[in-house]
């Protein structure tokens, strides 16, 4: 993967509809936790379709600093955990993600101990981790977190009834990765209920741990004496369908998720249907359809199956083209707004108090543009391919923490996109070079 994010830019066309099919890449949000699950076995658990995404190569690293051995063989990556390091992976490492903190129950079941750099990710809020905290402490463990890491230990995890005060995604899926390997019997009420949770847990129990209630809000999970490994193939990833939903609705156009069916993101379907988007699902995947100015739009982020915070900015995208005033409402994330002010250079016009964000939809014009997160950045690429004129987008690092080629996928469904790099000939008049993709 290039490493020239901080100076990489894109150069975006954008008054073009987008037409044509789209092939999804494995979903990271399944990806991240079941890399975790690695450090469950002793028995090798390989993955088929491991995306190419920045988060993805970050776990991966720590667990190489933990004595996992990984090995590539075309797409299919093979994990072994069989002799583990008691390691503490660097900081800025840890810091450059959020899922290093699906590590502690893993580490805590299999080895009794875990050292960690504070995980970092998305600047999108407080995200503390006081919920996986309590929750693996009430499983057993101690913890003692310093200003910079976190200590954990535990002379042997025991079953317990937990119940998370938020149905964090993160806090559950740490739950079932301790608690698989916990003596006895636990039980997580207020559970998250997201699909990736499912995922999780369907792969735990192909590894033969006893687990019941997944996508509902009460799990039980009956510890059991050591896993086995296995192959996985990870599901299509619908926060990348969900963006290019709306990258369709607010560009136009006629757009094919391949292979992809509607049931998990229900919500944003209901929305861009009430937006003026067609939204069908046929054999070969899930069409979306634009063929006029999309209406405004009332959308209240929240846990699943509300409609999804990491789809916020992408709509608010969406909505910033649409005839009349859209409300947005983030009730997940405090502070998930840093694309509202760049949306605004295009021409929208947004108010944000607290959590409500209200979106004047315009017909946008090109500006120059810098993502400051993951799914601002998917946002602020949706902004610059529905204005007329050029607009620059910077700050991909954060775009490639959760897209794979999105420019080479928006470009074959007719979007004008050029990479912009850094060129080393310092004798160049230019000093940076436009690549055609
Ligand atoms: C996961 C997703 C992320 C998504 C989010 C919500 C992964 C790798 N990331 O993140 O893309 O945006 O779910 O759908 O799957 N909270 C606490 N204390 C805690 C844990 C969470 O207060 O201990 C709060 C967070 O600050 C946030 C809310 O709970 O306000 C939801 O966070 P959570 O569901 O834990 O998100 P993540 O698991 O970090």
């Amino acid at each position: 993967m290039a490493e020239n994010y901080y100076q990489e830019e894109l150069l975006i066309c954008g008054g073009k509809q987008l037409v044509g099919e789209i092939e999804l890449s494995a979903s990271k949000n399944a990806a991240l936790p079941l890399l975790a699950a690695v450090l469950l076995t002793d028995s090798p658990l390989a993955i088929e379709n491991l995306p190419e995404l920045r988060d993805v190569h970050s776990m991966c690293e720590v667990l190489r600093h933990y004595g996992v051995a990984i090995s590539p063989a075309g797409s299919t990556f093979t994990f072994a955990a069989d002799k583990l390091l008691c390691s503490c992976p660097p900081a800025p490492l840890m810091r450059s993600f959020r899922a290093g903190s699906l590590l502690l129950g893993p580490l805590l079941a299999r080895c009794g101990y875990a050292e960690l750099p504070l995980p970092g990710g998305c600047a999108i809020g407080r995200r503390p981790l006081d919920l996986h905290f309590s929750a693996l402490q009430a499983l057993g463990a101690q913890i003692e977190v310093a200003e910079e890491s976190i200590v954990a230990r535990a002379d042997g995890l025991s079953g317990a009834q937990i119940r998370l005060g938020y149905p964090s995604v993160g806090a559950t899926e740490n739950v079932l990765l301790a608690a698989v390997l916990a003596r006895g019997e636990t039980v997580l009420e207020n559970a998250a209920r997201e699909p990736e949770v499912v995922f999780l847990a369907e792969c735990l129990r192909a590894m033969g741990a006893e687990i019941e209630g997944a996508g509902e809000s009460r799990i039980r999970i009956c510890g059991v004496e050591r896993l086995d490994g296995g192959t996985f193939r990870l599901p299509p990833d619908r926060i990348e369908a969900g963006t290019w939903a709306c990258a369709a609705a607010a560009c136009g156009g006629e757009l094919l998720l391949r292979d992809y069916a509607a049931a998990e993101n229900a919500e944003l379907w209901r929305i861009l249907q009430q937006m003026g988007a067609e939204v069908r699902q046929q054999p070969r995947g899930l069409t979306i359809a634009a063929r006029r100015r999309l209406q405004a739009a009332e959308v209240t982020t929240g846990p699943y199956p509300a409609f999804p915070t990491d789809l916020q900015a992408p709509l608010m995208a969406a909505a910033a083209t649409a005839v009349g005033l859209s409300r947005i409402r983030e009730t997940v994330f405090e502070n998930r707004y840093h694309h509202a002010a760049q949306l605004q250079r295009l021409g929208a016009v947004i108010g944000v108090e607290e959590e409500l964000a209200v979106v004047v939809g315009m017909p946008l014009k090109g500006a120059v543009l810098q993502a400051q997160d993951l799914r601002g950045a998917a946002a602020l690429l949706i902004g610059a391919l529905a204005a007329q004129g050029e607009s620059r987008l910077g700050g991909l690092m954060h775009l490639r923490r959760g897209y794979e080629q999105p420019e080479q996928k928006l470009v074959r469904l007719g979007a004008d996109i050029r990479r912009i790099l850094p060129i080393k000939d310092e004798n160049n008049y230019r000093n940076r070079q436009i690549l055609m993709l």
